[in-house]
């Protein structure tokens, strides 16, 4: 077995996946992509034929239905990609020497009457459609070997629209901005979340693992620290979140402690303002509206 393959679903268009690819060669590894540029991945023979094909020594799950509001209608689909897609990994992964890691969400928490970051350990309660489909991926995977679930929270990198993105797009277009204020959570660099995942692998970690950068931080907070780093006069109101109608239900307070990660392997994440001041600079032309 070549211990240098690894297969990326969704390593083509995903904001995680590309990260994963660009690591993954920066990295020296041989990276296959697998994608819906291909044909069907929620079909089992297709994914299972794919997959014999490529014979990767370690599969990434970039792939997932990551559109919160949209799968409170449509659930279905939802329901195949977050769920029944890591199902037909279980099943296909059972007998091979396929090591997987799977990516999940801090949508799982409920955010109830909490204000510390959550642990592995902690009980989960999803609000929301997609969060309970996520959930039910990790469950999916819960008896495989040779799997390792990270949760992440609040992306934003290269590659596709993110909330940082967005913002930065509208604070170049408006005087001021209205970012809801009380929801606490774990902005996260792809590119350190990549980096972690590399971490996880060539440890063969298994089970669940909070991947975030370090620190905490509000809707409204990550929007003003973007802002400033983008050198922009935007005002950025701080607004609740009644005054936000959105159609999923968000937790308050979604944090996630990455204690493990730094008692396992002694690595702690950077903090979310370093990552995303790399993430800024490093993309101010792209990030301009022309
Ligand atoms: N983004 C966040 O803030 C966030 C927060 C917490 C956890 N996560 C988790 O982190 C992981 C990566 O998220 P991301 O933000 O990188 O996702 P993303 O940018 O939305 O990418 C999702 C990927 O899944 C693919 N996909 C979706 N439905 C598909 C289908 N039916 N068939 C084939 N491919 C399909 C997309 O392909 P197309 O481009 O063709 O649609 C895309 O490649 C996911 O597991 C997500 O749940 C993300």
């Amino acid at each position: 077995m070549e211990e240098k393959k690894i297969l990326v679903l969704g390593g083509k268009t995903g904001m995680l996946g590309q990260a994963l690819v660009k690591t993954g060669l920066a990295q020296g590894y041989d990276v296959a992509t697998l994608g819906r540029e291909d044909g069907d991945m929620t079909d089992f023979e297709f994914l299972k034929e794919k997959i014999r094909q490529v014979n990767p020594h370690c599969i990434f799950n970039a792939v997932a239905y990551t559109a919160v509001d949209n799968a409170e209608d449509d659930e279905q689909n939802a329901v195949t990609v977050n769920k029944r897609l890591p199902e037909m990994l279980a099943v296909i992964l059972k007998d091979l020497p396929v090591y997987l890691i799977h990516y999940s969400t801090d949508f799982v928490f409920s955010g109830r009457q909490r204000n510390l970051p959550y642990t592995e350990k902690d009980s989960t309660e999803p609000l929301s459609v997609y969060g309970a489909t996520k959930l039910a991926g990790e469950q999916a995977l819960s008896k495989l070997d040779s799997c390792a679930v990270l949760r992440t929270a609040w992306l934003f990198g290269e590659g596709r629209k993110n909330f940082v993105s967005t913002i930065l797009k509208f604070a170049q277009e408006r005087d001021a901005l209205r970012v809801v204020a009380d929801q606490f959570g774990s902005p996260t660099y792809t590119r350190d979340l990549a980096e972690m995942s590399f971490l996880i692998m060539k440890n063969h970690g298994v089970g669940l693992f909070h991947a975030v950068n370090s620190g905490q931080a509000s809707w409204c907070d990550l929007a003003s620290e973007a802002v400033k780093l983008f050198n922009l006069p935007t005002f950025v109101e701080p607004i609740e979140t009644k005054d936000w109608v959105q159609k999923a239900v968000r937790p308050k307070y979604s944090v996630l402690s990455t204690q493990k990660l730094q008692q396992l392997y002694g690595y702690v994440p950077r903090p979310w303002t370093q990552a995303l001041q790399e993430y800024i600079f490093e993309n101010m032309e792209t990030l301009k509206i022309r």
